[in-house]
């Protein structure tokens, strides 16, 4: 009798292959924030949960929202269900997302005391209710699609521990940059050995990918963000467990080739990158991820349709691209569009590769 020690083979492994750089019959798609508030029975489950933060500590409820939008589109893969603010709330700073508010902390960090006592979580323990929803999550998926796992970047994660909450200018960041960059580093040496112990924890739990936001790094001068984001980001993926990455910095489009040598896998684009541009400067070391505005899935199917290929044509037919938007889905897209998109990637892209588009 066969005994199952392991996880059942991958059944579509298009987006490994397409983040190995290696032939694949169709773009495979995947969106930023599949999960989440555009889905009715995304809203109904929160509604019956009471909050955000019930579903993401549920390692039941997890599971089930990171498979919904897998029941309504043929998606390429699987992000688990979680926030990148669960480490700063392991570490102490007192998590709550008000109605209609996005994130606060009750005790964000700005002395010098609380900096110094500032400690990595161990995922085991702290943030145990993630790893079991990748675990769940794994199950449940039973090999169809690859899970991704996720963290914020060190310097991203600092933004909201330093500000309390998210920011258009980041003042108090910054101000502690030009005033102290001796915290600001602590801090961040601090979080890129908590994101690699947690992203470690998430991949031995069974995320086959990686992927480091770095929502607010281009919010940093291109003087600093090498040395406040990048470097940061480099270290947690020289520590990492051999699974292909993505980075993405929103904003990043100035500094891709230096992204492109931090050691991920592939580079995540916003919607501000010309892919093509993206590509020739960027070369075949990375594969490339993005980029359709998520504007676009408030209009009609067939302007989706359109805009679509408009992105395909513009990154080719070469290995390497993992179509996505340029940054996270809105509570207004339309789940029909979605569904257009989804197909139009599948059936538009298959025809580039056989040279019948
Ligand atoms: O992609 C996925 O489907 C996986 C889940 C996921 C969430 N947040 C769930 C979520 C992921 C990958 C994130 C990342 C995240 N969280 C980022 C980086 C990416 C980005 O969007 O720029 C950031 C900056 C956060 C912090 C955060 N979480 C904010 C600012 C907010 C409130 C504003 C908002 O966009 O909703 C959240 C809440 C949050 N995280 C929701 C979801 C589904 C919405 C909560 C709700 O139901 O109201």
């Amino acid at each position: 009798m066969e005994v199952h020690l392991r996880p059942p083979a991958l059944k579509n492994d298009t987006l490994l292959r397409a983040l190995a750089r290696q032939p694949t019959r169709y773009t495979p798609i995947w969106l930023m924030r599949q999960a989440g508030r555009y889905l009715p029975e995304y809203n109904a489950a929160r509604a019956k949960a009471g909050s955000f933060l019930k579903l993401a500590k549920s390692p039941a409820l997890a599971t089930e929202i990171a498979l919904q939008p897998l029941e309504r589109y043929p998606l390429d893969a699987a992000i688990l269900f979680s926030d990148i603010l669960t480490v700063p709330d392991a570490m102490g700073l007192g998590l709550s997302f008000a109605e209609g508010e996005g994130p606060r902390f009750e005790r964000p960090l700005r002395d010098e005391a609380a900096i110094a006592r500032l400690a990595a979580p161990d995922p085991g323990r702290e943030l145990r209710y993630v790893l079991d929803a990748v675990r769940e999550t794994r199950r449940a998926l039973d090999g169809r699609v690859p899970l991704i796992g996720f963290s914020g970047s060190p310097y991203t994660l600092a933004c909201y521990m330093i500000e309390g909450s998210g920011s258009d200018d980041w003042r108090h960041v910054k101000e502690m940059r030009r005033a102290r960059p001796d915290l600001l580093h602590c801090i961040l040496a601090v979080n890129a050995r908590a994101v690699a112990d947690y992203l470690n924890a998430q991949i031995e739990a069974g995320a086959q990918v990686a992927m480091l936001f770095d929502t607010w790094g281009g919010s940093l001068g291109t003087a600093d963000y090498e040395e406040f984001s990048l470097a940061y980001m480099r270290k947690v993926l020289a520590a990492l467990l051999p699974v292909p990455s993505i980075v993405f910095t929103k904003g990043g489009g100035a500094w891709l080739e230096s992204i492109a040598t931090s050691g991920c896998s592939a580079v995540g684009l916003d919607s501000t990158v010309n892919p093509r541009e993206a590509r020739s400067r960027i070369g075949k070391k990375v594969a490339l991820q993005g980029n359709l505005d998520p504007a676009v899935l408030a209009a009609p199917d067939a302007s989706v349709r359109e805009q679509a290929r408009r992105v395909l044509d513009a990154f080719g037919p070469a290995p390497g691209h993992i179509f996505n938007l340029g940054h996270g889905i809105s509570p207004d897209a339309r789940p029909d569009a979605v569904a257009a998109l989804v197909d139009e990637v599948r059936t538009y892209s298959t025809k580039l590769r056989t040279g019948l588009a």
